[in-house]
């Protein structure tokens, strides 16, 4: 007998459970017990059975149908609203009493006072998808903290191409996506223009609606920060290194960076309750100055021993040489998968033989890798190239005066503080201590990629 009770309290408590998806359903239960504990002598609840009389209504049953499920007469589920739930909500919508006379209203009524969920939007169409992910997790630790506890309003992750920003932020965005109203990801290379990325982003909120987007760029920040004011969205933009590209119409790509760069400035110093997740092979240099306490970037860098994962995935024989091969690659997931290619397909999937021709010195640089890397070194300024190549021909770290003595012709001390600043945003170059000296260094696989730049040059 009391076996069956449980069982029957279970189904009563699993019953339309699916409002709880559309409704606050614990803020109305605590706040109805508030309320129903009005001029009450002893303490009373709101029963379980009221609670899913509740949840049957605002999914849309009649009396009749609930009443059915849990097993009651009409007549008796009539008299207990008539007598309970109908008034309890009059008082918490704060209407005359004896006015809730239909069903349909609870929700209504409800829904008016706010307890209606603000169902979630989301635009990840141009999401990629993962298959596979690995490692990361204390960065995701940390970005999850500074985005969801903290607040912040804008995070830049920055790091070499392949390295896995994107693939970073898409694993945050499945991760995190709950907490938010709108969720939006944007490519930024797709959009010819700040204008047209930003209408894009204004869509989604103003949707089959007839109304005319603004029309300067000032005007659509203005608009969007609206809504980023009222919801809680969290927005991607990824791939930001698109607007440093140098072409033939370089002054469209600096009009497209002063927009962009006013948009930063906005989200992260005006008020409002979203994020914005920029990726970016490059850290915009305006970003230092943006560095406050709700603006922060992230620098990926190897991927570590995770990157094990992605040589199984690829088919490699495990071995020894595994973490050889990682840390010569410097933990770089997309070269690791190129390299993996090409180790079946010229040494049969053998990881040692491969190592054995593959010296230290000689780092086979994937050509879809280079090409990423030669856009990038084509926009660097003369003295950033020559201080790359100096840093190349002497396969060491140098100190600043080092440096300094190093590059022909000379550079001058600010000069070359702005261009080792550039280049590490750029993550070309690495900074490290030694003897309480700052030394600078190539990244590994940009040392390569420079020195034969630099042959080149020479012939
Ligand atoms: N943590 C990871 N686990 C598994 N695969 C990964 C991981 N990170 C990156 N990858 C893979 O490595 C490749 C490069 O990653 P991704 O595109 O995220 O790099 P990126 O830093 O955004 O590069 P780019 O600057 O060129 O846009 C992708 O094929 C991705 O699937
Ligand atoms: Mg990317």
């Amino acid at each position: 007998m009391n076996k069956l009770h449980c069982k029957n309290r279970e189904l009563i408590n699993d019953l339309f459970s699916e409002a709880r998806d559309s409704w606050d359903v614990d803020i109305l239960y605590k706040n109805l017990t508030k309320i129903k504990q009005i001029g009450a002598v002893r303490k009373v609840e709101f029963t379980a059975i009221e609670k899913t009389i509740l949840r049957g209504l605002l999914c849309g049953y009649s009396p009749q149908q609930i009443a059915a499920k849990i097993y009651w007469t009409s007549g008796s589920l009539s008299v207990e609203l008539t007598k309970g739930l109908y008034r309890y909500i009059e008082t918490l919508t704060e209407r005359d009493s004896n006015t809730l006379k239909n069903w349909r209203d609870i929700a209504k009524w409800l829904e008016e006072a706010g307890y209606k969920k603000l169902k979630s939007h989301q635009d990840l169409s141009e999401k990629p998808d993962i298959y596979s992910f690995y490692g990361r997790e204390n960065e995701l630790q940390q970005l999850e903290q500074w985005i969801v506890e903290q607040q912040y309003r804008l995070v830049l992750l920055s790091g070499l191409t392949g390295i896995g920003k994107t693939t970073i932020a898409a694993k945050l965005v499945q991760k995190i996506n709950p907490k938010f109203d709108y969720v939006i990801w944007r490519n930024i290379g797709q959009y010819f223009s700040f204008s047209t990325l930003i209408n894009s982003l204004l869509e989604v909120f103003i949707g089959d609606r007839e109304t005319d987007l603004p029309v300067t760029v000032n005007q659509k920040i203005f608009l969007l920060m609206k809504y980023l004011f009222a919801y809680r969205c969290l927005v991607i933009l990824d791939g930001l290194e698109v607007i440093f590209e140098v072409d033939n119409s370089a002054s469209f790509h600096q009009e497209n960076y002063i927009n962009y760069s006013q948009f930063f400035r906005i989200i992260a110093e005006q008020h409002h309750q979203s994020c914005l997740v920029v990726t970016s092979q490059e850290e915009p240099i305006d970003f230092l100055l943006l560095h406050n306490n709700k603006c922060k970037s992230l620098t990926i860098g190897s991927l570590g021993e995770a990157s094990s994962g992605i040589l199984r995935q690829e088919g490699l024989p495990n071995c020894v040489s595994w973490s050889k091969i990682i840390k010569r690659y410097c933990g770089n997931p997309l070269i690791l998968k190129m390299i993996c290619a090409i180790i079946k397909e010229i040494f049969g999937g053998n990881v040692t033989e491969f190592l054995e021709q593959n010296t230290e010195l000689d780092v086979i640089l994937p050509t879809a890798f280079t090409e990423k890397l030669e856009r990038q070194f084509k926009r660097l300024s003369t003295s950033e190239k020559n201080i790359m190549f100096s840093l190349a021909m002497a396969q060491k770290p140098l100190t600043f005066n080092q440096i300094q003595q190093e590059v022909k012709p000379t550079v001058h001390f600010s000069e070359l503080t702005q261009a080792l600043i550039f280049l590490k945003k750029r993550s070309l170059i690495e900074v490290n201590s030694l003897l309480n000296k700052s030394v600078f260094t190539l990244q590994p696989l940009v040392m390569k990629y420079v020195f034969v730049e630099y042959q080149k040059k020479d012939k």
